[in-house]
């Protein structure tokens, strides 16, 4: 038996050799005269493209602001965001968080969510509480700060 066997214990959520996952958050501003019916037009595009991607995530929108959360191989994630990013439907995008790392998807089941703003804190402390690997519970509280400490999505 080789000697590193012995060495490497299993641990839960790291997985040195599965396929790199690739997450971007960004929040946006909505352009004049976007709501909810191009909000809805959004969701129904991004639910038809995404799996044909393997892209997963969410779509918070409240306020006149838009926070999103991607999840895919980077190349498929990189060329959404270059669309995303041209898209006249929103202004001033703003990068929050860009990580690459070996381990599950936050939201496996999710082609694109819409989440409501009072609901976004609820939804990620409960996906803490479910998560299954230190990991993805990880990169869940590290985005709860964020929605937290940058009081984007405040209730009002
Ligand atoms: C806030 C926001 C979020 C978006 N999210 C997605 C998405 O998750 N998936 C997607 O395919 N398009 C999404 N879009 C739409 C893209 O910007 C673009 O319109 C879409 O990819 C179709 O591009 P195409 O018509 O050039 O093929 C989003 C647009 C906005 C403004």
């Amino acid at each position: 038996m080789p000697a590193h066997d012995a060495e490497t214990p299993d641990e839960p959520g790291l997985n040195p050799g599965g396929p790199l996952l690739y997450n971007l958050v960004y929040c946006s501003r909505a352009a004049p005269g976007v709501g909810e019916a191009a909000v809805d037009t959004i969701i129904s595009t991004a639910r038809r493209a995404n799996p044909l991607h393997g892209v997963t995530g969410m779509l918070v929108f409240g306020s006149g602001i838009f926070f999103q959360w991607l999840e895919g191989p980077r190349a498929a994630v990189q060329r959404l965001m270059g669309l995303i990013k041209a898209d006249p439907r929103h202004l001033q995008v703003v990068l929050l968080s860009e990580t690459e790392e070996s381990r599950e998807r936050l939201f496996p089941t999710w082609d694109m969510e819409r989440v409501e703003p009072e609901d976004i804190r609820d939804v990620l402390a409960d996906a803490i509480d479910s998560a299954e690997d230190e990991n993805n519970a990880a990169a869940l509280r590290t985005l709860l700060i964020e929605v937290e400490t940058r009081a984007l999505l405040s209730r009002s």
